[in-house]
Formats: structure tokens, sequence, C-alpha cells
């Protein structure tokens, strides 16, 4: 862990009473810094709070808004059900990841972004659709892949760059 993002854990446990109680909303702190639940500092969260290790991970692996591995800070969902599919979300796909370097679906380096494959996001009259977080972007072509990033890359605030270049 780096010095800032031990501050970070610091900062977030001070906030909380050292108990069983605290553990669901720090875990929630964490992954909203982080954007997942790093190995190590759930160790420091089960020593911090006198809670057993493995009831820290029983909770982190149960509700599905905590993630054990990293997750970008802006998450792509291109629908490759049958509607997007006959619309040319394969050649979307593959725009996203030739532009965001990644070989296959999964997350950049510096974790702002995760790619991910669905199967019908339920609106196919819009197809090809891709999400990104938690909005909709219909009628999606490659031609427009590098703008929506770039739109989602000015939301990266400047305290997540610091820690990326730590
Ligand atoms: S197939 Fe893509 S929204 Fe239904």
């Amino acid at each position: 862990m780096t010095h800032v993002e031990s501050e970070r854990v610091e900062t977030i446990l001070g906030q909380f009473a050292d108990t069983r109680q605290s553990l669901i909303p720090i875990l929630q702190q964490v992954q909203a810094t982080f954007y997942y639940l790093p190995q190590n500092v759930l160790r420091e969260i089960s020593q911090r709070l006198h809670v057993p290790l493995p009831d820290v991970y029983h909770v982190a692996t149960f509700y599905n808004c905590f993630s054990l591995e990293p997750v970008g800070k802006h998450v792509i969902q291109v629908c490759l059900g049958t509607a997007c599919h006959v619309r040319g979300a394969p050649r979307v796909l593959d725009r996203f990841l030739l532009d965001l370097k990644l070989p296959t679906p999964g997350t950049t380096k510096d974790c702002q972004f995760t790619v991910r494959t669905v199967r019908c996001v339920g609106c196919c009259g819009l197809s090809p659709v891709v999400r990104v977080d938690d909005n909709t972007h219909p009628h999606l072509t490659k031609a427009k892949v590098r703008g929506l990033l770039k739109k989602y890359e000015a939301k990266v605030p400047a305290e997540a760059e610091e820690a990326v270049r730590d």
C-alpha cells in the first residue's frame, strides 16, 4: 500500500468506532475510495475492529456492491445480446478495447475503466447499447467511442489521478 493509500485507510477508519457494527460502513467507504477491497486493507480492518478475517471476507463477498478485484472508476458494459450484436456491438467492443489498450474485457492499468460484456440490458430498440456506470448510451457506433471515453475521463477527480501516479 502506498503512503497515500495508507492515509486514506486511516482517515476512513478514524470516522468509525472500532466495533463490529462499523464493518459494513467501513467496507462501503473503502470500496468507494479504491473501487475494490484490497486484501491488506481487509486485514487491517479485521485487526482494528477485532472481527475475525473470515468474517470480514464473508461480508465482503456476500454483498454485490463489494468487489475483491480491482474495478475501474467507470464500468463500461457493452451489450452483446442479439439485437445489439447484429447492429455492430462487436465492433464497438473492439473499439473500446483498442482505445483502452485492453487485450480482452477487464480493467485498465490506471483503474479508470472496467470493460465488461453483458447479454441484453433490456432496451433492444436502442441497440447497439452501452452502459457506463448508471448511464445508458443508445445507438453507439465505434466512431462515438473516443468521445464517450473522453467525457468520462474528464470526470476523474484530481485526487484520483494523484493516487494513480503514486
Ligand atoms: S440485445 Fe442489447 S439491449 Fe437487448
